[in-house]
């Protein structure tokens, strides 16, 4: 179980990260578009302190998994027109921000609005901003907008994963997948075709 990346696998650690984050944002998302279909209730109350304490286990997975990513390597980049890695760099550095932006975006529109923040009811949270009603409206607007670019990006992210497995017949996907193994023993050296 390689603890750091491999210049032909992404270590356990990494792929633990990225998918464990994939599928609470994801999965988050999906579960706050249910509870704001629900009736006022103490539930629902209660199934909104579950989003927000899960939103903010996000963000500090995040903040490890950058400390993480700043002692690990990176594969290299299979084979592809050098646009298309630039591509696929930019696309990793905007999930990076949106992965931020969401759970900063609700937390600050929680203080606009006054709501009390909890962790897991464990301890408080301070609020990020002063009570405003007019701000609140702004950033819950904004929270809900940044989750829907994040979808967007992720058809080019999920996209090009698809592209690289299903036409160009590479590792990209398969490195990344938790069982997935490379194909090749070694990386192709730049400019080679696979
Ligand atoms: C992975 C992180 C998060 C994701 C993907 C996410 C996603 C969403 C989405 C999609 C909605 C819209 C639901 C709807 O309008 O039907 C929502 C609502 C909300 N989120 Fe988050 N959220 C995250 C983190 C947080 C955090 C950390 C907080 C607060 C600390 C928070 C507080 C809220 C609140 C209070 C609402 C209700 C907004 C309203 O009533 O208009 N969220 N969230
Ligand atoms: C919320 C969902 C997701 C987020 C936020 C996300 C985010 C990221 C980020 C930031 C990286 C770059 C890692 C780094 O260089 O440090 C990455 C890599 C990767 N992701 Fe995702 N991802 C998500 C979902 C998915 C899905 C559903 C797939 C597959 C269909 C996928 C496939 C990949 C692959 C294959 C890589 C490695 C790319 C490479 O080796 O250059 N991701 N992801």
């Amino acid at each position: 179980m390689p603890l750091r990346s491999e210049p032909t696998r992404w270590s356990t650690v990494a792929k633990t990260f990225h998918w464990l984050m994939a599928l609470l944002i994801l999965g988050n998302g999906a579960f706050a578009f249910y509870m704001d279909g629900l009736k006022p209730s103490l539930n629902k109350i209660n199934m909104f302190a579950l989003h927000k304490s899960i939103g903010l286990t996000v963000l500090a997975l995040f903040v490890l998994r950058l400390a993480w990513k700043m002692l690990d390597r990176r594969p290299p980049d299979e084979p592809a027109p050098r646009w298309q890695q630039l591509a696929a760099h930019v696309v990793h550095g905007f999930l990076y921000l949106l992965i931020v932006a969401i759970p900063l975006s609700g937390w600050a529109f929680n203080s606009a609005h006054g709501f009390p923040l909890q962790y897991f009811k464990q301890f408080n949270l301070p609020a990020l901003v002063e009570k405003n009603e007019e701000l609140s409206n702004t950033l819950g607007t904004v929270h809900v907008y940044l989750f829907w670019l994040l979808l967007l990006v992720l058809v080019a992210h999920v996209g090009g994963a698809l592209k690289h497995h299903f036409i160009d017949r590479d590792d990209t996907l398969r490195r990344m997948l938790p069982f997935g193994r490379a194909k090749r023993n070694t990386p192709t050296p730049p400019g080679d075709t696979p």
